[in-house]
């Protein structure tokens, strides 16, 4: 069976850095919970009027740039926060980047919409559907966020990560291995956007304050991220023919530098195979690890021949898995470094990535 195979890569996050120190300001917060609870430190945010298809524009410009070619015929963009309800943002984006009237659909699967979309971009290339998909985690996750809940506001932020994937072979470097996933709608309630769809929609009654706002269960939600990464990571493992010492990088959905440290602790992958960039981004959510792999490759953090071990959780419930042996691939742009977003005066430079050694 034809394979997807890794062929480009990119990353873009908006110029507005927001620090722990700016949200400490006008929350009941401080830096040490925030650094001890997430391990996260600053995280970049979309300024007003930034869309998520203008994050998805920039992340998959540079991964069609990486790629050395400016097609593709298949757009898959997985976001939770679409520009609109109706219609999906993928054919935006997709007309944007100049990619002509090709299959273009969204994908809606929280903080694991990336393993989806790597499934079903497979699917695509697997069923002949599509020779070459442009897949693009976005989020301007901060758009849904009650600015005013500590209990979220200190963890998301926006990004975007974009992969464009060829038709290969199952064995040569860069082919997608096989994609595990799950769902558990039993806790859908964990996390959740309680009115804007049909179940509370726009029509009839108004919404109660703050139920369009992302709500989630912050604790309960953990100990799911914890056992559901850790049980689908082994079944993409067993599936790929790995063993757990073969995997030499971790590449999970930074949702929390504690769950992530959990995870590969109970995997056993040892910390200095474990990739991270929570501290500098927050939880970007569909985008988290696509900008996590965009970010690492530009810094030499994953090189030609590295086994990888993609994972992710969120909503949903949703998770998911799958291996990679990183390919070789063209120049990559550091996802802070400035895109077609105006910036925003006084910015501060984002600092660069770093393993959790
Ligand atoms: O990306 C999709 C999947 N998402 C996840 O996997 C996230 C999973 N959950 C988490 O990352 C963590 O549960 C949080 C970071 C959200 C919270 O950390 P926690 O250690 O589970 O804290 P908690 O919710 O148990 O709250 C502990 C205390 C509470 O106070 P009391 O009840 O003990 O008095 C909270 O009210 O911390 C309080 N708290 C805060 N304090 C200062 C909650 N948020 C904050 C805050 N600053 N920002």
């Amino acid at each position: 069976m034809r394979a997807a195979v890794i062929a480009g890569l990119g990353g873009y996050v908006p110029p507005n850095l927001v620090t722990n120190a700016d949200l400490t300001a006008r929350l009941d917060t401080s830096d040490e919970w925030i650094r001890s609870r997430t391990g996260i430190a600053s995280r970049h945010v979309v300024s007003p009027g930034t869309a998520t298809s203008d994050l998805a524009v920039e992340a998959g410009r540079r991964a069609l740039e990486s790629s050395g070619a400016s097609e593709a015929d298949a757009l898959v963009l997985a976001t939770t926060t679409p520009d609109h309800p109706c219609p999906a943002t993928a054919p935006d984006v997709a007309a944007r980047l100049g990619l002509g009237p090709v299959a273009a659909l969204d994908i809606s699967a929280v903080c694991s919409g990336f393993l989806y979309g790597l499934a079903v971009s497979a699917g695509l290339i697997a069923a002949g559907t599509a020779e070459r998909v442009l897949l693009v985690g976005a989020d301007a996750f901060t758009t849904i966020v009650d600015p005013e809940d500590r209990g979220v506001a200190v963890i998301f932020a926006d990004g975007a990560g974009a992969v464009v994937l060829r038709a290969g072979e199952p064995d040569e470097p860069g082919a997608v291995g096989p994609v595990v996933l799950g769902s558990d709608g039993e806790h859908r309630h964990l996390i959740q956007v309680p009115a804007g769809g049909s179940r509370q929609p726009s029509a009839g009654v108004a919404p109660a304050p703050g139920d369009r706002f992302f709500r989630m269960r912050g604790r309960e939600t953990y100990r799911h991220a914890v056992d559901r990464m850790t049980a689908v990571s082994r079944d993409a493992l067993v599936r790929a023919g790995w063993q757990v010492e073969d995997v030499d990088r971790l590449a999970a959905h930074q949702a929390n530098a504690r769950i992530l440290g959990t995870v590969a602790d109970e995997l056993g992958v040892p910390p200095e195979r474990r990739l991270s960039n929570i501290e500098q981004v927050g939880n970007t959510a569909a985008a988290s690890v696509p900008l996590l792999l965009a970010q690492a490759a530009a810094e030499g953090e994953l090189t030609e021949g590295m086994r990888v071990l993609l994972t992710a959780f969120g909503g949903g419930l949703a998770w998911g898995a799958t291996t990679v042996r990183w390919p070789r691939l063209g120049p990559l742009t550091a996802p802070d470094r400035p895109g077609a977003e105006v910036p925003v005066p006084g910015m501060r430079p984002a600092s660069s990535i770093r393993s959790t050694r």
